[in-house]
């Protein structure tokens, strides 16, 4: 099979390096990739939102299956213009991707399929919401932007003077563009959060070990938000019973609402969770894989990922055998540049990944990088998340940490307390 990932970062190469190992994939192509992925993949410089390349890129290589990373070509429609071109695709159509692309919709789907999240209110103009504001007698509540807002459309705002100036950037400083046209007032839920990833095609679904991720920059959970500093899966609190309620209530009804509103989704629902002390509450859906869930899931995978991403994209997945893990917990540390979140830096020259190379279940996949001559350098943002698979968690971290301890950048960064939870 000649199989086509579109993405450039950690996710997409963990997914590339995955699918690389199955016996069925005779060429592997990943646009625009990075320095990662070009060591499992062919990297070709078409970059995800350029559909009309990428349509051409399926002709041109005849393309069996395309894998969409991230979710900004597939809320622009890049599922429904390949499919529509013949191509086998897994990831969503711009309707399935509104889960992500537009949080009052899928809260609206969550109060009409009773999906358990929490309550809130929408609003499109600033008095309405002002006047809603000062009627709350309890902060933090969390104001979120309708669209995508490269995860940066979610405050969490601890006074009243504070909420009314998120809600005036939002609404009317348009700092997310039409992304902000709406914004939701949400109750603040307490408790720990826990992703849980199913792939589905509308009929079935395969739901994959939970993952926690660590959205903070610094250790203790400090710092500004991040698209995540590292992760690991299993994760405790995900016991069977939990899973199992988060599969009936969360999952069945989001494959059962794609049904009833006739939505074809072919592709990976990921539920981001709150253990509530009421039970598990949504926070969040997204259209894709998780970022850096994925680097961590994906190790623990015994099962033949092709397989399972060709059957969801034919609509087959319920002939597909049960996925399986291999039982040890998988620990992955992102290594950030100089200045991320807020700015990041590029160039600096990466050293200590062949030594790291040689470590047995230890993997670094890429996510910021890119190829200098005969150098691997920074590309801005994450750079990295170092993996790597242990007894128990203590000792896969044991080991992450000691893959980190090899490599150099100027300015990296990384937390050095992931996966803390799950040693308490
Ligand atoms: P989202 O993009 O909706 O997942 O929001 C980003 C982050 O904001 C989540 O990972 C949570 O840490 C936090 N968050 C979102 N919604 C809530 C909520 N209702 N209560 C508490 N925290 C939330
Ligand atoms: N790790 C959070 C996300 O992928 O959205």
């Amino acid at each position: 099979m000649r199989v086509l990932v579109v993405g450039g970062g950690g996710r997409e190469h963990a997914l590339a390096w995955k699918i690389r190992q199955s016996p069925s994939v005779e060429r592997l192509i990943c646009a625009p990739g990075n320095a990662g992925t070009a060591d499992v993949a062919e990297n070709m410089a078409v970059g995800v939102d350029d559909h009309d390349g990428l349509a051409a890129l399926c002709k041109k290589e005849r393309i069996d299956l395309v894998v969409v990373g991230p979710e900004v070509p597939l809320a622009a429609g890049l599922g429904d213009r390949l499919r529509e071109d013949g191509v086998k695709v897994f990831g969503p159509g711009a309707a399935g991707a509104r889960l992500e692309a537009s949080k009052t919709f899928a809260k609206q789907l969550m109060q009409r399929y009773v999906i358990p999240t929490a309550n809130s209110q929408t609003f499109r103009d600033f008095p309405s919401i002002r006047t809603y504001l000062e009627s709350q007698q309890h902060f933090p509540v969390v104001l979120k932007a309708d669209g995508l807002a490269a995860g940066k459309g979610v405050v969490l705002p601890d006074s009243l003077d504070d909420a009314l100036n998120a809600a005036f950037d939002m609404l009317e400083e348009k700092r997310f563009g039409a992304a902000g046209n709406e914004v939701l007032v949400e109750e603040c839920l307490r408790g720990e959060e826990l992703s849980v990833l199913a792939l589905t095609d509308g009929r079935t679904l395969a739901v994959m070990e939970a993952a926690q991720d660590h959205k903070r920059a610094y250790d203790d959970d400090r710092g500004p938000n991040t698209g995540g500093m590292g992760a690991y899966s299993p994760a405790p609190i995900a016991t069977e019973e939990f899973l199992s309620n988060i599969t009936e209530n969360v999952l069945v009804r989001i494959v059962h609402a794609f049904a009833r509103e006739r939505i074809d989704y072919r592709g990976v629902v990921y539920a981001g969770m709150m253990a509530t002390r009421g039970g598990p509450r949504v926070l969040e859906f997204n259209c894709r894989f998780g970022d850096p869930e994925t680097q961590v899931i994906l190790p623990r995978l015994k099962s033949d990922l092709v397989t399972l991403l060709d059957a969801v994209a034919d609509r087959r997945l319920g002939q597909v055998e049960d996925l399986e893990w291999d039982p040890r917990p998988c620990v992955g540390v992102v290594m950030a540049s100089r200045g991320y979140p807020e700015s990041s830096s590029k160039g600096d020259v990466i050293t200590g990944l062949d030594a790291v190379h040689e470590m047995e279940d230890v993997v670094v996949f890429h996510a910021g990088t890119a190829r200098e001559g005969n150098d691997v350098v920074t590309a801005g943002g994450r750079v990295l998340c170092v993996t790597a698979l242990g007894d128990d968690v203590a000792a896969a971290r044991e080991r992450a940490y000691a893959a980190v301890d090899q490599i150099a950048f100027d300015g990296m960064h990384f937390r050095t307390d992931i996966a803390h939870r799950a040693l308490r």
